[in-house]
């Protein structure tokens, strides 16, 4: 007996012991693909194996997720890339979505000035001309080394095998089911229950992928693809016309650069407020040392919280689209301008938001986004982040072609100046105007530590993007977590108003009262997820380690 009880022991030991251990994701050495759905993963990564780039990995993962992940992947919305090539180059493409030439100001209040229910978020009034097919064939224009034909025949393939629903898919298909409705005629989300390990092909999506093989970019824009598009949101009173299409561009722009201690950060520039934000809140703190204080303690928070409290009153006030308003980006990011900003800070009392910054102002946005981190066997890096915006965007899906269609119109201010119906208020530099791009968070970011790759991440999750990356960026820099340990541990979130910390369910709560006794307000009803990120890290060996968020049905392939 006492030696049963003496090996029991033992065996509890080794067990905590094993605990402790930190989580390691998948390692390999030379090329990686981390994003939303296994079958992305494993495309993107096929296509390096038969020597093609990040970039050329890129097209295919994202067509890919087009095909497998209805959710946020797409053809019928917009996002953001941010590279680091090989030879330490780095840049960025906007092919973020635009305002209708028929967009108004005003076009989401009624006559007596109130917000229309639902009009900036369901349904075809909701959309923006979409920019992804565009983004693709820019990057391929410029740094493809395979023909594009080569990179989408693997999301044809895909289509018309069809993809198995996860657990996770099938309770979001229940949960959309009256938004589809209410948005669409009959399509193929409403033909039967889909429960998990059902099969779903997804046909007409691929006829429209064969006629972009066969036609090229134009095919969205101007082609059949652009006339079905068109004529079935007009047959649903929507606003985009062929103009606009035809108009679309993506744009190359110049990404945020920075230095936060011993690394430089690279991340997206308007019209995201990405780069920004990030940029703000690292260098708010980078002054305080941060890792003297323990990871997720009370300090940590409040620190981080006063420094995210300052930068999205910034954000809410000062960003748009740089097309349309001025920003003066060196000044927002500069070390003189942000202490200034954190002098009103004190570790004895949390700030309250109606003090800080300028006037009652904030942006809504949703969680629905996707992101993935390439690294190939070359050197080269690619963050990546798209979206429709809200889950499965406006919902409308052009049942023709086969795709769902954004509804990244809400990410304007669709009412400047007052309270929308969510109680968030919007902002003049973000107000709508014809072909302007909405403002964004989303923030595909690389950092480089001693001129070399170290680190490939982004998120999904609106607002919570950019604290999520950030909470990221911090744990390996000042913690020096391993990949999947810092995308797994708990996160938590601040962004100004409404003046409250969101956390994670699994977040140590006793750090709670501490904060509620110096004026903090605790929100747990809403964020049962913040962020999912999906990163790449360059160990010091020269080998990759995935981080795949556990949040999702993420998974991190390579070689
Ligand atoms: N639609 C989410 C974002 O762009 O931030």
């Amino acid at each position: 007996m006492k030696k049963l009880i003496f090996l029991l022991s033992i065996l509890f030991l080794i067990q905590c012991k094993k605990e402790k251990q930190p989580i390691k994701g998948v390692i390999t050495d030379k090329a990686m693909v981390v994003c939303a759905r296994q079958e992305a993963s494993q495309i993107g990564i096929n296509i390096m194996k038969k020597g093609g780039n990040a970039f050329d990995a890129m097209i295919a993962t994202d067509l890919a997720l087009a095909v497998s992940y209805p959710f946020a992947g797409n053809i019928g919305g917009g996002g953001f890339l941010v590279y680091r090539t090989k030879d330490g180059e780095v840049g960025a493409l906007d092919y973020r979505e635009k305002a209708p030439l028929a967009a108004t100001r005003n076009m989401y209040v009624d006559e007596k000035g109130n917000v229309i229910e639902n009009k900036s978020t369901l349904g075809t009034n909701a959309i923006g001309v979409p920019g992804t097919i565009a983004g693709l064939f820019k990057v391929h224009e410029k740094f493809g080394t395979i023909p594009f034909k080569e990179l989408i025949q693997p999301a044809i393939d895909l289509a018309k095998k069809g993809v198995l629903v996860t657990k996770k898919q099938a309770s979001s298909l229940k949960k959309y089911k009256k938004n589809f409705q209410k948005a669409n005629k009959r399509i193929i989300f409403l033909d039967k229950v889909w429960n998990e390990n059902d099969t779903i092909k997804y046909l007409k999506l691929a006829e429209t992928l064969e006629r972009i093989r066969d036609n090229g970019r134009d095919e969205f824009y101007k082609g059949k693809t652009a006339d079905i598009l068109v004529s079935y949101l007009q047959d649903l009173g929507g606003i985009i016309t062929k103009e606009d299409l035809v108009k679309y561009q993506a744009k190359w722009r110049k990404p945020i650069v920075f230095n936060y201690k011993d690394a430089k950060i690279i991340s997206m520039s308007p019209p995201s407020s990405g780069g920004i934000c990030i940029a703000q809140i690292l260098k708010s703190i980078e002054p305080y040392n941060i890792s003297k204080y323990k990871h997720n303690s009370e300090k940590y928070v409040q620190l981080i919280t006063e420094a995210a409290r300052r930068a999205y009153a910034d954000r809410s006030h000062f960003l748009g689209d740089n097309d349309f308003v001025h920003i003066n980006i060196d000044s927002l990011i500069s070390s003189e301008y942000l202490d200034q900003r954190m002098q009103s800070f004190s570790f004895n009392k949390a700030n309250n938001s109606d003090e800080i910054g300028h006037g009652i102002l904030g942006l809504k946005e949703s969680n629905e986004t996707t992101h993935y981190s390439i690294i190939d066997q070359f050197g080269n890096a690619v963050a990546v982040t798209t979206t429709l915006n809200s889950a499965y965007g406006s919902k409308v899906y052009v049942k023709e072609g086969g795709f769902f269609l954004n509804n990244e119109m809400d990410d304007f201010s669709i009412k400047p100046g007052f309270a929308n119906s969510y109680g968030l208020v919007g902002a003049e530099a973000n107000k709508i105007e014809p072909e302007k791009r909405m403002l964004s968070s989303m923030s595909p970011t690389i950092v480089e530590q001693n001129g070399k790759l170290k680190m490939v991440l982004g998120s999904p999750g609106g607002s919570t993007i950019i604290t999520s990356v950030m909470q990221n960026i911090l744990n390996v820099l000042e913690y020096n977590m391993g990949m999947q340990e810092a995308v797994s541990k708990p996160r938590f979130h601040h962004q100004w108003l409404p003046d409250n910390i969101k956390f994670e369910p699994s977040f140590d709560k006793t750090i709670f009262p501490k904060l509620e006794k110096i004026g903090y307000t605790i929100d747990q009803s809403n964020a049962p997820v913040i962020g999912k990120v999906d990163a790449i890290l360059v160990l010091p060996n020269g080998k990759l380690e995935g981080g795949a968020d556990p949040r999702g049905d993420d998974k991190a392939i390579g070689f």
